[in-house]
């Protein structure tokens, strides 16, 4: 009998950036044959599910967010018949595949718009969105694209602009256009037939453009600098009501399959309410949304308490919450939160995995995997180029020994982007009962258990500038989110035992007393004597 009920609620899902997980085949780059070979790696890690990063055949002018065929495998990664391997192999193990769909909009080789593009007559050309120069001449209107350049590339035969909220390779849709809709109810489907237990969901805020495409507006203090485009609020040319149409047809589609198929979307909202809006309030829509306001927020107690409390408050009844640290995006946490220092990074994990709600992590995190300072002439992402933060960083190798290549490729290949130190590694810290992976192992044992994790009231017991102690159900976590030692009184809880700590300073089983004396970082996980 399968844990979760559907899979996805509870559960410990796992990123795979595919190009840096494992090459099976010594030409440098990860594939699909090499996820088959860690599948009982990432079972003995208790995961539930993975979500691969884009495995589409794409030009890699976003490496794979430019499709050019929803209904294939890149060649870099294996065959149609290898990914239906990987799901069934992976089904084995109760664990399911999530693919990385990206509706927003294509690459421009694919051939919709390359048709599109062949004229204003063409049978494909309202799959995106054109319009004309202004009257004064120069783009239709202020539009901003991720790279900080306007948003509208010119075709100078037609004489009239296209849409591109990315790359000038990365056109947008026209979700106005209702075959673009019924191209996608194919493509979900497809994937579905196939077996695959869900989608993560690329720019899910971002769908539709105001039919009138209006001026976006100047932004205000209020408005998270990660959301804002240029100095602007993309409130015209994307965050739109009507995605939500979108996704109550796409619910419907999900919810006839039995594998339980999850969407889980990119949904870059720091309103709470308008996050919490993506599950559905009347009728369903996404089963889980990535709640940028808690990656975005910092490690301490006052924030973390703040974004759980507004998020828990704001999400409909029910509906799974989604804690996460790191991604492709916006880098690895125990760089960006931890300055990769083992101890807050097994806080962090203490704390990411006791949450209610289902948990994402992002390859080597396991391990307190850090960001990798790739030098410029070998970086690859051109869309951060120029900006403070370089995506490479993130994406690089998985680190699995100590060896060359650390065991992602042969020795003697040339891995497609240039590893981290290999001191902190699978092989090495398996073998480390104190290593921050063991940690993991213990937290997800708890979780497959079903003592921590699951959706229930949290209540708060503590909170100051360094400690944050919480309940869920039976088990209270005591976080010291900070690098000083501290002790607290812990009145009312005296009853309770350490079922695990990140750290040495309070041992498993030792009850804990009127006072809790924490080490710096330390973060336990207490509940009575079963
Ligand atoms: C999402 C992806 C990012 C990509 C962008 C455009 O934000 O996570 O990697 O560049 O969409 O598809
Ligand atoms: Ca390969």
């Amino acid at each position: 009998m399968p844990r979760n009920q559907p899979w996805w609620r509870n559960a410990i899902i796992y990123q795979i950036y595919v190009r840096s997980f494992r090459d099976s085949n010594g030409d440098g780059t990860g594939d699909l044959a090499g996820i088959c070979e860690k599948l009982d790696y990432l079972q003995w890690l208790g995961v539930d599910g993975l979500w691969l990063s884009p495995t589409m055949p794409s030009p890699n002018a976003d490496w794979g967010y430019d499709v050019s065929d929803y209904y294939g495998v890149h060649p870099d990664y294996g065959a149609l018949a290898d990914m239906d391997r990987l799901v069934v192999e992976a089904a084995q193990r109760d664990i399911g595949i999530m693919l990385d769909l990206v509706p927003n909009h294509t690459s421009s080789a694919h051939p919709w718009f390359v048709d599109a593009r062949s004229g204003r007559g063409s049978a494909h050309r309202d799959y995106y969105v054109w319009a004309g120069p202004k009257a004064a001449g120069g783009p239709p209107n202020n539009w901003i694209c991720a790279t900080g350049a306007p948003a509208w590339t010119l075709d100078a035969e037609s004489d009239q602009y296209y849409l591109h909220n990315f790359l000038p390779a990365q056109p947008d849709l026209n979700w106005w256009d209702e075959r673009v809709h019924e191209e996608f109810h194919e493509i979900l489907r497809f994937w579905f037939d196939r077996g695959v237990a869900g989608f993560r969901i690329d720019v899910a805020h971002g769908l539709y453009k105001d039919s009138l495409l209006q001026d976006d507006p100047p932004a205000g203090p209020g408005d998270h600098p990660a959301i804002q485009r240029g100095k602007l609020r993309p409130v015209y040319s994307s965050h739109r009501p009507e995605v939500h149409d979108v996704y109550r047809r796409w619910r419907q589609i999900a919810d006839t399959y039995e594998q339980g198929p999850a969407l889980l979307g990119e949904t870059w909202e720091f309103d709470y309410q308008r996050f919490g809006d993506y599950y559905g309030r009347e009728e369903p829509e996404l089963h889980m949304g990535f709640n940028f306001g808690f990656v975005e927020a910092g490690l301490t107690a006052p924030e973390l308490a703040d974004v759980v409390e507004k998020t828990l408050a704001a999400l409909p009844a029910g509906a799974m919450p989604v804690w996460t640290g790191s991604n492709h995006d916006v880098g690895r946490f125990p760089t960006r939160w931890c300055g990769n220092d083992p101890r807050a990074v097994k806080a962090a994990l203490a704390v990411l995995s006791t949450l209610p709600g289902t948990v994402v992590l992002y390859y080597g995190d396991e391990l307190g995997m850090a960001d990798v300072d790739v030098p410029p002439a070998l970086r690859l992402d051109d869309m951060s180029a120029g900006k403070p933060y370089g995506r490479d960083a993130c994406r690089t190798p998985m680190l699995w020994s100590a060896g060359t290549n650390a065991g992602f490729t042969t020795p003697s290949a040339r891995p497609w982007l240039p590893l981290g130190g290999t001191a902190t590694n699978v092989e090495d810290e398996r073998a480390d009962p104190g290593s921050v992976l063991n940690l993991w192992r213990a937290l997800a044992a708890l979780r497959q258990a079903g003592r921590i994790g699951r959706l229930d009231k949290l209540e708060q017991v503590l909170l100051d500038e360094q400690v944050w102690a919480y309940r869920v159900g039976e088990v209270t976590t005591v976080a010291n989110l900070s690098d000083q030692a501290v002790t607290r009184p812990l009145t009312g809880h005296e009853h309770l035992s350490v079922l695990v700590s990140t750290a040495a300073l309070a041992p498993s089983g030792a009850a804990v007393g009127a006072e809790l004396s924490l080490g710096p970082w330390e973060t336990v996980v207490l509940a009575a004597q079963p």
